[in-house]
């Protein structure tokens, strides 16, 4: 007779699990878990402890008695054990199912390996071109079986893909455009094909074909490839490596921008450098239509320009040195021999503060004009922004790249909003807008990013806000004929970002220049070449800086001029 099997449950000390063999010093933890493992059929005994406490060591006197599973329990523990045999079984189906999948897929791409692609070398020469190539004299756009596309040679990166039961579409990207790419036979069916990944380097050829009436696809056409070749080294990472796994919609902010050079091939960062590469090259065409000539001033230099808080000290050799906070004094030198001059360099600031219009290092747009009236440099800056936005919306790509950034993109109306740095005062002060103490604005007051930002996005149009306090600004400023308390000082403003041009006519006499050295405790030593230009020929000048990631910001309505740059740096990153 076989003898009966007996397992044992402690509610308290016992453990579900593989190691214990129902031994009643190896108890399980629950009954569901023992049915399920030995049976109905088997006897199983229980305890727990008598309080539900269970006393340090264990003390078999605070244990009640072994008793066989009551009916109820044991009833629970059945439909317990049934359930996860179920689960099992199902989990098994499922391994089952997926190992069978493996293999197929293991066939199938067994198969693929054995089709080799080759090319017809008896098609017709396949010109290589960019993929926004579209001259109509030299490519023939096919529109029917019976009428033949232009064979081409294209090179880029997968940017998507997607199959269709044997057919497979390939948009293609090569940084100046996309092309739909459709692969069909054997092309679709070959190992590379099959196990295609984005980013994947190719070289492709085909005849381009108009796509057919109610499909879309870039520029209306597609690709019909003939051939196809992934170079050796040229494939991309897949599976947990794969880009989509590394950036995608919902990464954080820091994580993109720690892999910034993936996030630079997503469709908004490249349009972003797409545009501020079309706005340089405006700003260069607007300066030599302004008849000014381009300068290019040290980085590194021994002179502060806008206060000390924000320089950037380094060892120089055996001297101390900085890095630029702006080329406008390098520029004023340039006057007398070069007329009117612009540069667009690097300035640096080591703001400490993390805002989404501080960067450490930004490119600097600095214009300086000679002989010229307060009243000169608010038309020149204003026709300056007007023709760079012009020239910029001009080429039907970039604007179409700018609508899409920012749909409600509209070009500023002339004149800009002038304004008063005493009247933008009083417009807070009825507006309720109080000063960074929480109190009324009054004259003198530096008004900070917040209420600025508030009364641009009010207003919602250019500002030039002008005649600042001599207090606040830099020591450069020429004073107000009219009100010495005042500088004849220009900031322009623009809704949702606020700043993105600081301007001013500079103090052209000698004199009041040294005074104001004297009055901001700058020793002008180290400035002789600046204060020689009052020496040697003044003249009634006055000059800009424009932050090009700013204006970008704005024009491409991005959150934070650190998506407005290729690798930003602010306060606590300087990588990659
Ligand atoms: O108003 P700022 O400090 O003016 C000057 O540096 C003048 N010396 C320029 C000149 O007259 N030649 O700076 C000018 C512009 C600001 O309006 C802003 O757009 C940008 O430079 N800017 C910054 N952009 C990004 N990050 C920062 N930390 C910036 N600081 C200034």
């Amino acid at each position: 007779m076989a003898t009966e099997q007996i397992f044992h449950i402690d509610e308290d000390v016992g453990e579900d699990s593989t190691t214990q063999t129902g031994a009643q010093d190896s108890p399980y933890k629950s009954l569901g878990y023992a049915v399920f493992t030995h049976g109905e059929t088997a006897k199983y005994l229980t305890r727990k402890s008598k309080t539900g406490d269970i006393p340090e060591g264990s003390d078999e006197s605070a244990r009640l008695e072994w008793k066989p599973a009551a009916k109820a329990a044991m009833k629970k523990a059945v439909n317990y054990a049934k359930q996860q045999q179920k689960k099992a079984g199902r989990e098994k189906e499922l391994l089952a199912l997926r190992q069978k999948e493996d293999e197929d897929r293991k066939k199938v791409l067994d198969e693929a390996k054995k089709i080799v692609i080759e090319e017809d070398l008896s098609l017709p020469k396949a010109d290589k071109i960019k993929l926004d190539e579209a001259d109509p004299a030299k490519i023939k756009l096919g529109n029917g079986s019976d009428v033949k596309g232009t064979r081409v040679r294209v090179f880029g990166r997968v940017h998507r893909e997607r199959r269709q039961k044997d057919v497979m579409f390939i948009t293609l990207r090569d940084g100046y455009g996309f092309m739909q790419v459709i692969f069909t036979g054997p092309l679709a069916k070959c190992y590379d094909a099959l196990t295609l990944t984005r980013e994947t380097s190719m070289e492709i050829t085909g005849e381009l074909r108009e796509v057919p009436s109610g499909a879309h696809a870039p520029l209306g056409r597609e690709l019909h490839a003939d051939y196809f070749k992934i170079h050796a080294g040229w494939k991309a990472a897949g599976g947990d490596d794969a880009i989509t796994n590394r950036v995608s919609k919902d990464t954080e902010h820091a994580t993109l921008l720690d892999l910034r050079h993936l996030t630079l091939r997503g469709e908004t960062a490249s349009k972003v450098m797409l545009v501020r590469d079309a706005v340089e090259h405006a700003f260069n065409l607007v300066f030599k239509e302004l008849r000014m000539r381009k300068v290019s001033p040290p980085a590194l230099v021994q002179t502060q320009v806008e206060g000390g808080a924000t320089l950037f000290k380094f060892q120089y050799y055996n001297e101390e040195a900085y890095l630029t906070q702006s080329s406008q004094l390098y520029l004023e030198t340039c006057l007398p021999s070069m007329g009117d001059v612009y540069c667009i360099e690097k300035s640096f600031r080591a703001e400490k503060s993390l805002t989404r219009r501080h960067l450490a290092e930004y490119t600097h747009i600095e214009g300086e004009l000679d002989f010229i009236t307060f009243d000169d440099l608010l038309t020149h800056l204003e026709q300056l922004m007007c023709r760079v936005l012009e020239v910029t919306m001009s080429d039907p790509v970039v604007k179409q790249y700018i609508l899409d950034l920012n749909p409600e993109f509209k070009m500023p109306e002339r004149p800009f909003k002038r304004m008063k740095y005493s009247d933008a005062i009083d417009w807070l002060v009825e507006h309720d807008i109080p000063n960074e103490d929480g109190e009324k604005h009054k004259f003198g007051d530096d008004i900070a990013e917040a209420a600025e930002r508030r009364m641009t996005d009010i207003i919602n149009r250019p500002i030039f806000l002008t005649h600042f306090p001599t207090e606040i600004k830099a020591f450069y400023m020429q004073k107000d004929k009219e009100d010495p308390r005042v500088t004849e000082s220009v900031d322009c403003l623009m809704p949702g970002v606020g700043e993105i041009i600081g301007g001013s006519m500079r103090m052209y006499d000698y004199e009041e220049l040294m005074a104001a050295f004297q009055r901001e405790g700058i020793d002008p030593a180290a400035y002789y070449w600046y204060t020689d230009q009052r020496k040697y020929g003044s003249s009634p000048h006055g000059g800009y800086g424009l932050g090009l990631e700013r204006f970008l910001a704005w024009l491409c309505k991005q959150h934070t001029v650190r998506d407005c740059c290729l690798y930003p740096r602010y306060f606590g990153r300087c990588k990659p």
